[in-house]
């Protein structure tokens, strides 16, 4: 694509003409059938928008407060692995891109570049660093420190992995590894000489082990992954600051419905006690607006930040995200509203359920 992209499905097309195809896919793909993949872009658009007229609500501003501090716009950029397959700046160009957006970054325990380097890249960036708790509990609060030390703000336990996914694009085209010159530097395990250890994805993990990382850790601690209101009672209960509806962009349990269609369930069994962020096919600034409508503190996009990355590097995240708050800010404009805490439950009609 010659002309610059001007969307986020853009940005897609403008990434896959650049990626290598194995690439692609492992970004683009989803579990099984993709059912859960595609159900979280399709049920946005099913969800319509009914603006308020003559408000005189002034000039729209996307800024909210998460976690005690300001974000730019409800946007964040959610954990996602590998970067440097997609630019050879990785992690480090994502987060300068998401610290002059002014919003936050999520920092896969899977990155290709070591968290102290990501903050070092970026000064001044809101970090937070995302964790999947290992059995080898001494090894998790080993990256726990390097990620404190980095100064990350929060801990974001991904809940929905007890095992791994099966994407069967990837078995497909028999992307197992990183080519030999990455590898995911936060498992660089000091204590064995600087090994590269395996993420394990554990099915022995509990509430128990969430407990004992709250107590070893002075950092909130954010769980990702939640999409049964049961699990969100739970969550408040064992004192998270947060809650992520999500079903990890469809690449876990195929079939698990939208995200968005979650959600007002989710909000609604943590009793407002926590915020609620979501993530999952959110591409547009109307989507984002959809989500906060229906009670979501903030949204995280993944992979339309690695289109940004592959189409443009830095430049083209800074974009992606450029977009989004645009069209956002438009779309409150357009619905009567100044900012994200004008939004409710009744500028939008959901499908009968
Ligand atoms: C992810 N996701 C993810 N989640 C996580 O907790 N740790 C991780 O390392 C990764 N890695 C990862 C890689 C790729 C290529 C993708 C696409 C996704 C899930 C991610 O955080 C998020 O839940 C989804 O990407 C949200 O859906 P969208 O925005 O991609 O539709």
């Amino acid at each position: 694509m010659s002309a610059q992209p001007r969307t986020l499905r853009e940005f897609e097309e403008a990434a896959r003409a650049r990626l290598d195809p194995v690439h692609y896919d492992y970004v683009a793909g989803g579990a099984g059938d993709e059912i859960t993949a595609r159900a979280n872009e399709d049920a946005f658009a099913r969800i319509g928008l009914l603006p308020r007229v003559l408000r005189g609500a002034g000039p729209p501003d996307p800024a909210i407060t998460l976690l005690g501090r300001p974000a730019a716009l409800p946007v964040l950029v959610a954990p996602t692995a590998f970067h440097r397959l997609a630019d050879p700046e990785g992690e480090r160009a994502t987060a300068r891109a998401a610290a002059a957006a002014g919003t936050v970054m999520i920092v896969s325990m899977a990155s290709t570049v070591a968290v102290e380097e990501v903050a070092a890249a970026a000064p001044g960036a809101r970090l937070w660093f995302q964790l999947y708790l290992q059995p080898d509990a001494a090894f998790t609060d080993r990256i726990v420190r390097r990620a404190e030390a980095a100064g990350c703000e929060a801990l974001v336990v991904t809940a929905d992995s007890p095992a791994h996914g099966t994407r069967e694009r990837d078995l497909r085209n028999g992307f197992h590894d990183l080519p030999a010159h990455l590898c995911c530097e936060n498992l660089r395990d000091p204590a064995e000489g600087g090994r590269v250890r395996p993420i394990v994805m554990s099915p022995e993990l509990s509430w128990a082990d969430l407990d004992r990382l709250r107590r070893a850790t002075g950092l909130p601690v954010v769980l990702k992954g939640v999409t049964h209101p049961g699990d969100a009672r739970l969550a408040v209960e064992h004192g998270v600051a947060a809650i992520m509806a999500s079903n990890h962009g469809g690449r876990q349990l195929d079939t698990v419905p939208a995200a968005v269609e979650l959600l007002p369930d989710v909000v609604a069994a943590t009793g407002g006690a926590v915020p609620v962020l979501l993530d999952g096919g959110v591409r547009r600034g109307t989507d984002v607006l959809k989500a906060l409508a229906l009670g979501a503190a903030a949204v995280a996009v993944g992979r339309p930040v690695i289109w940004g990355l592959a189409a443009a590097g830095e430049r083209g995240v800074s974009r992606v995200l450029a977009l989004l708050r645009a069209e956002f800010e438009h779309a409150l404009a357009l619905c009567g509203c100044a900012s994200p805490a004008d939004l409710g439950p009744d500028l939008v009609r959901r499908p009968c359920r």
